[in-house]
């Protein structure tokens, strides 16, 4: 489950390959927003101010030509390496301290490598031991008998591109530990090397790639060289960006994809009152499911060239709306109407968690040219006074970056914790060697993009054309 508060019941166990960790708070100082004009329901729900519609495949109007799809789902499974939050509930006030978070917040992968081959073996192929079971003859993730995904985290399965990505790391790792470990090694030593390797070759990834298209390559390179941000003990989630600044991601997701030869929406529209969910078939990406064939994904559609890529939603306060109408799974069944926006859902745990609004932290961090009371409210009838963090951070990006990338208080939130979480993990490649250069075969050595992960990995030949060459932050 995703968003509901059974999800994770099955990480709560500890072990020497992951440590839960608390959430924090980076401006524990700022008053917390407890409520603002018109409120959650009215700005998140389904045909309200944030309702983007679900444009068909065709439309570009609301395309962003600097961030390829991929890169959203890139994201969500950086979001869920990271952050997962069981425990917080969504009618009441929380108190932040007393919310665990089940992932490490770390950039390790334990995601994917759950708690390590002697705890959660069945994650692993015990034929060829310390490689990843692998489904349906390497075309789906591995299942049980009721098609529930055997993976670290559930969340992996919410939906097939994700799925398939997750399989795509899957087959990253054995494809490392087969040709790119040394053999000599004892196995177990082995398993070490390659998911050094693997780490690695993802922080760089994430670092040299994915972050200068979501945040701009000049300001990434200002928050890894000045690290505004750093922790002063052990590292924690900060709240400001698991539940406002890196959910932009949200805005991105398009309604439907292309996957291979077809297209195919992301979620199916509710069933009419009364009527049972309709059972997921070829037209529809829901997840938690065997992937079917027909639905294998190209990735050539999502990190290919801009020639056969398509680009993912602009960044902005407009939601698709299959996201404000969450299915069963992704949500409890029984979940509510309202509560089944995504919005709906961030505006509150926003209020929940004793956010601090937009407007008090462009102020503390002293973004130039914050947002003003017009800018931020505009189009949302009712609209006044100080704004969500994560509503002001969507306009920010659409006012101050037309949609194309995050801008001030995003940029300076997400591009800051994601500096300290590499900075504060010792065994991150910053902290180890900050000089290191991937080393696995790439189209340009000293590189290593997703593109050259995908073709290491399928043996296949994507180009990836001025996937690192962004001009500006434009
Ligand atoms: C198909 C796409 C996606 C769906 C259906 C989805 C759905 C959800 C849901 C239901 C929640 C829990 C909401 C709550 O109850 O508070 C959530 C949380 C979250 N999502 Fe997404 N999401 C998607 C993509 C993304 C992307 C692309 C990003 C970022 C780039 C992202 C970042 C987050 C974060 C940071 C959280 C909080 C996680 C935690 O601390 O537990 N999501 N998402």
């Amino acid at each position: 489950m995703h968003g509901n508060e059974n999800r994770g019941e099955a990480f709560s166990g500890r072990g020497p390959f992951r440590q839960s960790g608390r959430f924090g708070r980076l401006f524990p100082e700022l008053q917390s927003l407890e409520s603002f004009t018109p409120g959650s329901a009215a700005l998140g729900a389904a045909q309200g101010p944030m309702d983007g519609g679900n444009p068909g495949l065709g439309d570009t109007t609301q395309n962003n030509p600097r961030i390829r799809a991929g890169y959203t789902f890139l994201g969500q499974f950086i979001d869920h390496d990271i952050t997962l939050d069981v425990t917080s509930s969504l009618e009441q006030e929380n108190d932040p301290d007393a919310v665990e978070n089940f992932r490490t917040p770390a950039l390790e992968l334990d995601s994917v490598y759950g708690l390590g081959p002697a705890l959660q073996p069945y994650l692993y192929d015990r034929e060829r031991s310390f490689r990843f079971l692998l489904g349906d003859e390497g075309n789906d993730l591995p299942r049980n008998s009721q098609g529930c995904a055997l993976i670290g985290d559930l969340r992996n399965d919410e939906n097939l591109i994700i799925s398939q990505l997750h399989l795509l790391f899957l087959k990253f790792h054995n494809k490392v530990f087969d040709n790119h470990t040394n053999s000599n090694l004892p196995l177990d030593k082995r398993f070490a090397e390659a998911q050094r390797i693997v780490r690695w070759h993802y922080q760089w990834i994430v670092v040299h790639e994915f972050l200068p298209r979501i945040l701009g390559t000049n300001t990434t390179a200002r928050l890894f060289r000045d690290k505004p941000l750093q922790f002063p003990g052990r590292p924690f989630m900060p709240l400001e960006f698991s539940v406002a600044a890196y959910r932009f991601g949200h805005s991105q997701v398009r309604p439907g994809y292309l996957i291979g030869t077809r297209g195919a929406a992301l979620f199916p529209p509710p069933p009419a009152p009364g009527q049972p969910p309709s059972a997921p078939g070829l037209a529809d990406l829901r997840g938690f499911r065997p992937v079917p064939p027909e639905l294998v994904v190209d990735w050539a559609k999502f990190f290919g060239p801009p020639s056969t890529a398509q680009d993912s939603k602009l960044v902005d306060t407009k939601l698709s709306t299959v996201l404000l109408q969450l299915p069963d799974g992704v949500v409890a069944p029984g979940t509510p109407g309202a509560l089944r926006s995504l919005a709906v859902r961030n505006l509150q745990r926003g209020i929940a968690l004793k956010l601090p609004s937009g407007q008090r932290v462009a102020s503390r961090l002293g973004v130039p040219n914050a947002l003003t009371s017009t800018e931020i409210w505009s189009g949302v009838p009712n609209g006044e006074g100080e704004a969500p963090l994560w509503f002001y951070i969507l306009k920010e990006a659409k006012v101050r970056a037309s949609g194309r990338r995050l801008a001030g208080v995003g940029a300076e939130i997400v591009g800051g914790v994601f500096q300290a979480l590499l900075s504060a993990d010792k065994a991150s490649f910053l902290a180890q060697n900050p000089s290191w250069m991937p080393t696995l075969p790439s189209t340009h050595p000293g590189r290593f993009t997703m593109t050259d992960l995908i073709n290491l990995t399928l043996n296949s030949k994507l180009s990836d054309e001025n996937v690192l060459d962004l001009p500006s932050d434009d």
